[in-house]
């Protein structure tokens, strides 16, 4: 049965999205057009690459520290941005006794109709209300009981520019009640070859997820990228603690996406499809404060691979 609310990405300025990106000097599409199914099935696979260190390190986290931190907490509820497969997710709600509502919201709608169902499957007694949304813009939330926890997991506020994601938490912060919290994973900064390999698997996972962006822009817009004419490219900029991907021609290519326009994407040129922010304390203290939040506790793994934070209002 699908009873999830729906605003999905095709009525969300998909067309306006594309123009704007693909006009920059350094042409560049969202990384939420990743995610259609068959994205989320490759994102699955690359959570199970030997060089995608991430999902294990929070994985192992959330297992370690979840049951004292919503013993603390005695959460009702849990809203979670960008839930994917929600695997990772019943560690928390394992710990979350008592939790009667749990709502997912994810853009990529068939994959979170899936998931909803396995959860229900798994927690029969667990309300479970999918919402089909871009989480950048503002989305319905059914009425919750409180206290309410918050989630963004896997490192996916990474993927946003420092202003984009201070947005991002400062629209959560809003959201949020008395007694209300905010769980977070954050990658780490490291060794940036550790974080390259993690991008640049020998399987070639990323790289095909990385290409799938092109199919689903084509699917959503009626474009005509020829997703295989493009080559994987992922590299660590150390200067601004993050890894890009990009997408990179062979030869020139040209793409009409109709009603948004034409271009030309020179051979060795580059569409930037991803960047993931790597954080330490000081920067997730500093981008909790600019969107109104405070760290209430913070947790990581001894090799400093991965962290997850509680946060609650300032
Ligand atoms: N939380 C899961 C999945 C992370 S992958 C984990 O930790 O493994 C990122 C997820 O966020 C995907 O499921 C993707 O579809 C979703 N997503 C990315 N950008 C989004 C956006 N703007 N709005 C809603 N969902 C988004
Ligand atoms: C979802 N997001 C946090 C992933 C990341 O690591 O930035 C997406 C991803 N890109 C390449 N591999 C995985």
């Amino acid at each position: 049965m699908t009873e999830q609310c729906t605003s999905t990405l095709a009525d969300a300025g998909v067309l306006a999205e594309i123009r704007a990106g693909m006009d920059r000097p350094q042409k560049e599409l969202p990384p939420k057009f990743f995610y259609d199914e068959r994205g989320s099935e490759l994102f699955e696979a690359i959570t199970r690459l030997p060089e995608y260190y991430l999902t294990r390190a929070e994985a192992a986290l959330l297992a370690l520290r979840m049951p004292e931190w919503m013993a603390a907490l005695g959460p009702a509820a849990l809203v979670e941005l960008g839930a994917g497969s929600a695997v990772k997710t019943r560690l928390v709600l394992d710990a979350m006794d008592g939790a009667e509502v749990y709502v997912p919201v994810d853009v990529s709608a068939d994959f979170l109709d899936a998931t909803a169902r396995r959860v229900r499957g798994t927690y029969p007694g667990l309300e479970v209300r999918p919402v089909a949304a871009d989480f950048t813009a503002p989305f319905p939330l059914p009425p919750l009981p409180h206290p309410v926890l918050h989630a963004l997991l896997g490192s996916t506020i990474g993927n946003f520019a420092p202003d984009e994601a201070i947005a991002l938490l400062h629209a959560t912060r809003h959201r949020m009640g008395r007694g209300d919290r905010f769980l977070m994973g954050v990658d780490l900064r490291k060794e940036p070859a550790r974080i390259e390999a993690a991008y640049n698997d020998a399987a070639g996972v990323t790289a095909e997820f990385n290409r799938n962006m092109l199919r689903v822009v084509n699917a959503l817009a009626g474009a005509d990228f020829d997703a295989d004419a493009y080559e994987h490219r992922a590299f660590y900029d150390r200067a601004a603690h993050r890894i890009e991907m990009h997408l990179v021609p062979a030869r020139a290519q040209t793409v009409t996406v109709p009603g948004a326009g034409r271009w030309t994407v020179a051979a060795g040129e580059s569409i930037r499809t991803e960047i993931s922010c790597k954080h330490d304390r000081a920067s997730v203290d500093a981008m909790f404060a600019a969107a109104g939040l405070r760290v209430e506790r913070w947790a990581a793994d001894e090799e400093g691979l991965f962290a997850i934070v509680l946060g609650t209002p300032a």
